[in-house]
C-alpha cells in the first residue's frame, strides 16, 4: 500500500492510500469531532459535525472527514471559521432534537451553539444510525432498524428479535450519543415483548 503524504493542520502527516481524513488525523494524534463514526464500523458520513476544509490544486472545500479518502499534497484544516460555522448550525439543529444530550451540550460549548436557537422538535435520536448499524454489522443481529422516511424517520426495536438478542447483549446502549436508544428499549419492553420472551427490567 503506497504512502500519502499530507498536511492537516499546519503539519505533516504521514498516510496509507485508502484511509480516510479522519483516520489521519487520529493516527497522527490530531482531533475531529465524530458523531455516526464508529470505527468497527463502515463510513456513514451522515451527522456532518466532522466536517473539515480541505484544500487541493487551489480549491477549497468543505468535507465530511470521516467518508473523504487522503490524497497526496492535500491541505486540511480541521477548524476555520466556516467549518466552526457549520459545526456550530449542525449541533444547534441537533439540539432542537435532542436538547439534553451531554455529548452535544459539550461539543455545543466548544462552537458557542445555542440549544435555544432552533423550535425544539424532540424527538431525542439524531438518526446516527451508530445502533443499526453495529446490530447489523458488528452483531448480525439486526434487532433495530429505521423506519419511515424524511421528517418521520426513526429508529425501531423489532420485538422478535429485541426479545431474544437485547437483553443479553446491550452493547448499543453506550454508543448512542443521546441515551434515546435506551428509553426506547424500555418502551418497546414494556409494550411489544411477549410475556414468555420478555427479559427482566432493563439493568444497566
Ligand atoms: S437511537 Fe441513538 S444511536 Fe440510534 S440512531 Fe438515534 S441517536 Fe443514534
Ligand atoms: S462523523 Fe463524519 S459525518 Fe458523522
Amino acid at each position: 500500500m503506497s504512502e500519502i503524504l499530507l498536511q492537516i493542520d499546519g503539519r505533516e502527516v504521514k498516510a496509507e492510500e485508502g484511509m480516510t481524513i479522519l483516520e489521519a488525523a487520529q493516527s497522527a494524534g490530531i482531533y475531529i469531532p465524530t458523531l455516526c463514526h464508529h470505527e468497527k464500523l463502515e463510513p456513514y458520513g451522515v451527522c456532518r459535525i466532522c466536517t473539515v476544509e480541505v484544500e487541493i490544486r487551489g480549491r477549497t472545500n468543505l468535507v465530511a472527514a470521516c467518508v473523504y479518502t487522503v490524497e497526496e499534497n492535500l491541505v486540511v484544516r480541521t477548524r476555520s471559521e466556516k467549518v466552526d460555522k457549520i459545526r456550530k448550525m449542525l449541533l444547534e439543529l441537533m439540539l432542537a432534537h435532542a436538547p439534553d444530550s451531554e455529548q452535544l451540550q459539550d461539543l455545543a460549548g466548544e462552537y458557542g451553539a445555542d440549544k435555544d436557537h432552533f423550535e425544539k422538535e424532540p424527538s431525542f435520536c439524531i438518526l446516527c444510525g451508530l445502533c443499526v448499524r453495529y446490530c447489523a454489522e458488528v452483531k448480525k443481529k439486526n434487532a433495530i432498524g429505521f423506519v419511515d422516511r424524511g421528517a418521520r424517520r426513526e429508529i425501531s426495536f423489532i420485538p422478535e428479535i429485541a426479545s431474544k438478542e437485547c437483553n443479553s447483549c446491550k452493547e448499543c446502549f453506550s454508543l448512542c450519543p443521546t441515551s434515546y436508544l435506551q428509553a426506547a428499549f424500555v418502551l418497546t419492553e414494556s409494550l411489544a415483548f411477549s410475556r414468555d420472551s420478555s427479559p427482566t427490567a432493563l439493568k444497566k
